[in-house]
């Protein structure tokens, strides 16, 4: 069992309560889990320190809040942890802070830790594969624009992004796939491939953060060409809650794919829709085919997007359990109920055939 969330950076003291009760909650659910329900540990989805990355408020905003928690904390930077503010000297840059942090050749304390004893987490770099009992974690790193999420160049679009996140990618599916590995496999993101807007004719925009479709089109290129697909696909980036469940064509087969959005792990939590000129916003209504929001097609053949289910009044976090057969994830509510009442939402995923299947 593991937790995973994204967006805890608490920005001002006005966010900080809710950073804490969000950090307090997943410390609080590990250290009082008999085993095989205690956490292993944290993968965080990104933004851990607002506004950008800024040494002097690792302390404040990841360190001190995550005290207690008594597991390791891997991390993907999100745009917040690697925009470069212009006028940042090379030292301050956030994504070299967060190497120093996630990505030391040691575990060593760094100087942001203070006088706190987590040592520095020994990632081999920003993005990176994590492989657990059961699991192999393929994390990306989508960025530092507000949106979309960019893995590549995409055809010298982002001159200053490289391409070798794509071969990383394919050499990470292919090793999967060579080495028969036979447990769960989630890809993770800082930005969602797909966050709610509603369609074009009905009332109101989407949230603060929309799909990034392109990103996913060059993901699902490389999962066709090797013939590999993830289990499951991890986001944050829009604070709130959304699982989808994609449903296409692989190999000859239908199977089932959730996409889950945990962006509301402590800095903020935004509402699904807004009103638009004038026009009342119209939410959802949980298991509705929302396929337009896959946008220009590409090499994936998709049937069904639903989506699943959203929350997008609470602050929470994922506990994803994996065993020899099953994915499951679940989403936790913060402050709603008891700790032991907190789920409010679970999907479980069968390994063989990635079907979803009863929880
Ligand atoms: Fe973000």
């Amino acid at each position: 069992m593991f937790h995973a969330f994204g967006d805890s950076g608490a920005s001002n003291a006005g966010k900080y309560p809710n950073e804490l009760r969000v950090a307090d909650q997943v410390t609080l659910d590990t250290t009082s889990s008999p085993e095989p329900g205690r956490a292993a540990f944290l993968f965080h989805l990104g933004d851990i320190v607002y506004n950008f990355g800024e040494p002097q408020y690792y302390y404040d905003q990841f360190y001190d809040p995550f005290r207690n928690y008594p597991a390791p904390i891997f991390a993907i930077p999100g745009n917040h942890d690697s925009f470069v503010v212009p006028g940042t000297k090379a030292a301050q840059a956030p994504l070299t802070t967060f190497q120093r942090n996630f990505c030391s050749p040691q575990t060593i304390i760094t100087p942001e830790a203070g006088s706190l004893h987590r040592t520095a987490m020994t990632q081999p770099g920003v993005y990176f594969t994590l492989d657990a009992p059961f699991v192999r974690i393929v994390g990306l790193f989508s960025n530092s624009l507000e949106d979309p999420g960019v893995i590549s160049n995409m055809d010298k679009k982002w001159p200053a992004v490289s391409n070798v996140q794509i071969d990383f990618l394919k050499a990470q599916l292919t090793r999967i796939k060579q080495e028969k590995f036979a447990g769960a496999v989630l890809l993770a993101s800082h930005h969602p491939p797909f966050s709610y807007s509603p369609p074009p004719n009905a009332g109101g925009t989407g949230g603060n953060h929309g799909c990034s479709t392109e990103m996913l089109r060059q993901i699902d290129m490389v999962c066709h060409e090797v013939g590999v697909y993830p289990h499951a696909h991890l986001s944050g980036h829009a604070h709130n809650y959304q699982r989808y469940t994609r449903i296409m064509e692989f190999g000859g087969k239908e199977i089932d794919v959730p996409f889950v959005v945990c962006g509301d792990g402590g800095h903020n939590v935004n509402s699904l829709v807004r009103p638009r000129k004038g026009q009342p916003p119209v939410e959802p209504v949980a298991g509705v085919d929302v396929k337009y929001l896959e946008g220009k097609k590409g090499p994936a053949k998709v049937n069904h997007l639903i989506l699943a289910k959203y929350d997008d009044h609470n602050y929470g976090y994922l506990r994803i359990y994996v065993d020899k057969q099953y994915l499951k994830i679940g989403f936790h509510q913060v402050g709603v109920r008891s700790l032991a009442q907190s789920r409010y939402d679970m999907v479980t995923v069968r390994l063989a055939d990635h079907h979803m299947v009863a929880n």
